[in-house]
């Protein structure tokens, strides 16, 4: 274990020495809390923006970080934030661009995934901080390498001013005869990372996968809405639905490939969102996680495989 003092990194602040680099967990470095968090995350920012662009992650610990107003402050000294659309589960909203983690039962394992990796505009910076962690569980793992309303996904139920957002980003819809509405995106599973080129594993395949729901919970809904009308699913580019199998081996491998540490309360945690795949363990008792999405990359700024369209 090595730990560093915010002094002496703030003379070095392009590179970060003696983070703790062990295996099956993420990258740490450990900081003496100065009591001034946002200072210290600007006189660092690039030195952690090079470390994690290089590492994929980087988990703080030490900062102390206790109330959402200088979370948010520090967020913002790290990256530029954005206010999320398309969100497939709801969060609640602290301020401009910071939010909750998502709402997902506590008992249940959130598979892994990259944030908006269905969406044309993405973060490519994921941040996390922890203000109180939970009594056990509820890691943030990373990989090396349900439902929300319509006006939660798109930040408005007016259906001309969705259907705009829909028609300006590749996403092909269809109003229900109920009100709902449906859509499909086509999208890359393998994007080049926007500032090394890296080829990189960047999709919700498996997530948003009707063989990743509690089978009785997937068989349940076909019965009631069909096999087309479950809240989301993915499929091959081609239309053809992807096989339990094949999910099984997805999530294998990121099984292989996931390190993961016990949140500390006052954590920060920054993740490269193109090149890092993250989830969420189940966890007990309350657990308070704020999430900021931030640099903002263009999805014709991570060339794709194939043509990005609606369905
Ligand atoms: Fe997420």
């Amino acid at each position: 274990m090595s730990s560093l003092s915010a002094r002496s990194l703030s003379s070095s602040p392009t590179s970060l020495p003696n983070v703790d680099l062990q295996p099956g967990r993420p990258p740490i470095l450990r900081v003496e809390a100065t009591g001034d968090a946002e200072r210290w995350a600007s006189e660092h920012r690039n030195a952690l923006r090079a470390f994690v662009a290089e590492h994929g992650s980087l988990l703080v610990r030490g900062l102390g970080l206790r109330v959402a107003a200088e979370t948010e402050a520090v967020f913002r000294q790290l990256g530029s934030l954005m206010t999320e659309r398309e969100a497939f589960a709801p969060r609640q909203r602290y301020a401009q661009g910071v939010y909750s983690a998502s709402k997902w039962p506590p008992n249940q394992h959130m598979c892994m995934h990259h944030e908006l990796s269905y969406a044309v505009e993405l973060p490519s910076l994921m941040l996390f901080a922890c203000l109180l962690a939970p009594a056990g569980g509820g890691e943030t793992p990373v990989d090396n390498d349900i439902g929300a309303s319509v006006a939660e996904a798109f930040g408005a139920d007016d259906r001309r001013a969705v259907e705009s957002y829909c028609r300006a980003n590749a996403i092909q819809f269809e109003w229900q005869p109920n009100g709902e509405l449906r859509t499909w995106q086509r999208r890359s599973a393998v994007v080049r990372h926007p500032r090394t080129g890296q080829r990189c594993w960047f999709n919700q395949i498996a997530f948003l996968n009707e063989w990743t729901m509690d089978p009785e919970v997937r068989e349940y809904l076909v019965d009631t809405y069909g096999e087309d009308g479950l809240p989301f699913n993915t499929r091959f580019g081609n239309g053809d639905p992807i096989g339990a199998d094949v999910i099984q081996l997805i999530d294998e491998v990121y099984e292989q490939n996931t390190v993961r540490e016990r949140w500390q309360s006052g954590d920060l945690f920054l993740v490269d969102n193109v090149r890092t795949a993250h989830g969420r363990e189940s966890f007990e008792g309350p657990r308070e996680v704020l999430v900021a999405m931030a640099d903002a990359v263009h999805l014709a700024d991570c060339p794709s495989t194939i043509d990005v369209t609606g369905g």
